[in-house]
């Protein structure tokens, strides 16, 4: 069922049951952290697989403090200018955090999201909403209520609707076991304007793969189950393509004859804009049973390098 009932979502919750909740990132799939068999639910429900650890949602910093050893004045300091936000600390947990929350990590993923009837939810309840996005595992990110509804409608108890996604990406992941700090995920908050606040570089350390120590973030992600091709040269990669069906994501000005069917980001070229349109429309391409989904790369600066990462990992193999 879907609708806009805060206290109804966070009965669902109390009685261990797993929820759809909107961030400004993307929707969360919801369950009371400190449940363990409410979290192996999400497991189960997403197709996840137990080696990939979930992030904590709590309502200030206040909260997040009882879940972690220390909160380190630089990352305090990041916190204060960015939550509520799409910011994910990964700081060493206390005891107090189920192991199948960080998949048997020290380390444990927190952060304030800022819609608003998330964060009233998170007053409602008194622990900890574990919540990874809400989709099947490996497929494309939901930004919309319907998106969640569509493919996990069934299996939850409830979708709290709050709209469109206001980013469309989901959080940064800022490892703050490390010094300098490094850049787990690229994010709905660009790595400049957190270096910006730090006053010195933070390092890039991408969750991929051959990297097993911090696991989560497989190289192929957000894959969509049509072919997905991610090109800087959208006239040649079409030219190679014309024999099939060709769909296209495309991006500013870049001109395709309109005889193709394509989707745009933004025309007028704002990252912000491509960041909100980019799941939906990619989901919307994926419905067309197309040979191939076509997509135009990104600027490498800003929002662009993360919605590139995730453009990439759905054009893996
Ligand atoms: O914006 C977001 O972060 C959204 C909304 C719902 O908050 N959530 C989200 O969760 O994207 P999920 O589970 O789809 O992605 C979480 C990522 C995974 O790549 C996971 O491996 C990583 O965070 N992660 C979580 N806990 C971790 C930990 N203890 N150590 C290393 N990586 C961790
Ligand atoms: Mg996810």
């Amino acid at each position: 069922m879907i609708g806009t009932d805060i206290r109804l979502a966070a009965e669902h919750l109390n009685a261990g049951e797993t929820v759809g909740i909107p961030t400004e990132t993307v929707y969360g799939l919801a369950a009371n952290a400190f449940n363990e068999a409410a979290v192996v639910s999400i497991f189960r429900i997403k197709n996840r697989p137990f080696f990939d650890p979930l992030i904590l949602h709590v309502r200030d910093i206040e909260q997040a403090k009882k879940l972690v050893k220390s909160f380190p004045d630089k990352a305090l300091k990041l916190a204060e200018a960015f939550w509520p936000g799409p910011l994910t600390f990964l700081l060493h947990k206390t005891d107090v955090v189920p192991d199948i929350v960080t998949s048997g990590s020290d380390l444990v993923a927190v952060r304030v999201p800022s819609h608003p009837m998330t964060l009233a939810l998170l007053q409602e309840v008194d622990f900890p909403i574990a919540a990874p996005s809400a989709n099947p595992f490996g497929y494309i990110s939901p930004t919309l209520a319907e998106h969640v509804d569509k493919q996990l409608g069934k299996e939850v108890s409830y979708i709290l609707d709050g709209g469109a996604c206001s980013i469309g990406l989901e959080s940064t992941i800022i490892n703050c076991s490390t010094e300098p700090y490094t850049i787990a995920r690229l994010g709905g908050l660009p790595k400049h304007q957190i270096e910006q606040v730090l006053g010195e570089p933070v390092a890039m350390h991408l969750n991929q793969n051959s990297n097993p120590s911090a696991p989560g973030q497989l190289d192929k992600h957000y894959s969509p189950l049509s072919k997905f091709i991610l090109s800087d040269n959208l006239e040649d990669t079409i030219n190679r393509h014309l024999h099939e069906k060709i769909v296209v994501l495309n991006f500013g000005d870049t001109l395709v004859n309109d005889s193709i069917y394509q989707l745009n980001l933004s025309k007028r070229g704002d990252l912000e804009e491509a960041a909100r349109n980019l799941f939906h429309f990619m989901r919307l391409l994926d419905q067309l049973n197309a040979d191939v989904i076509i997509a135009q790369s990104l600027p490498e600066y800003g929002l662009g390098l993360a919605i590139n990462d995730r453009l990439r990992r759905a054009a893996s193999k």
